[in-house]
């Protein structure tokens, strides 16, 4: 398997299947559109290819000075557990570093936290935690 990384932003049609595998999508029900420009108003982002195929995913909106949030990191099922998840966000981290961003945060989805712990992130302190605006 010879994985090719890139920059630019995949395939709309591409990039719905994965996102469709987290089952993210059930809470926000993006439409491909949706999500496509949402994916174009990132500060970075980047992409594993297999043959063409789109088999990995990850990207920042940041400042690009104070404040950075890792997003949408995604693996393909198939293809977990190859080390391309650690690779993109290798590249997302370094990217961050390259351009001195102060705060490098990230939501950490359920049964993710070893993997995180791995490459360097800390849970938030209990008394200084994320917070979101409650559902209605
Ligand atoms: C999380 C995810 C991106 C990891 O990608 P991946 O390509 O499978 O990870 P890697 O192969 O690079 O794994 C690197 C290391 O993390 C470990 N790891 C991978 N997934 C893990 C998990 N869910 N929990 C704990 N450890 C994990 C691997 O065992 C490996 O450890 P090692 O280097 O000691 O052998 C992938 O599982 C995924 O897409 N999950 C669904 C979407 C998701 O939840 N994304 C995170 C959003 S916050």
């Amino acid at each position: 398997m010879e994985l090719k990384y890139t920059t630019e932003i995949p395939d709309k049609d591409q990039f719905f299947a994965l996102f469709e595998t987290t089952g993210w999508n059930e809470e926000y029900q993006l439409s491909i559109d949706e999500l496509y420009d949402a994916l174009a108003s990132s500060w970075f982002m980047v992409s594993a290819y297999d043959s063409g195929t789109l088999v990995g995913f990850g990207r920042i909106i940041c400042d690009g000075i104070v404040h950075a949030l890792i997003l949408d990191l995604i693996v393909y099922p198939r293809y977990k557990y190859k080390g391309i998840g650690s690779a993109i966000l290798k590249e997302l981290v370094e990217k961050c570093k390259k351009h001195n961003i102060r705060d490098i945060q990230l939501f950490c989805a359920k049964g993710v936290i070893d993997f995180y712990l791995k490459h360097g992130f800390v849970e938030r302190p209990g008394d200084a935690p994320g917070m979101e605006l409650k559902k209605q």
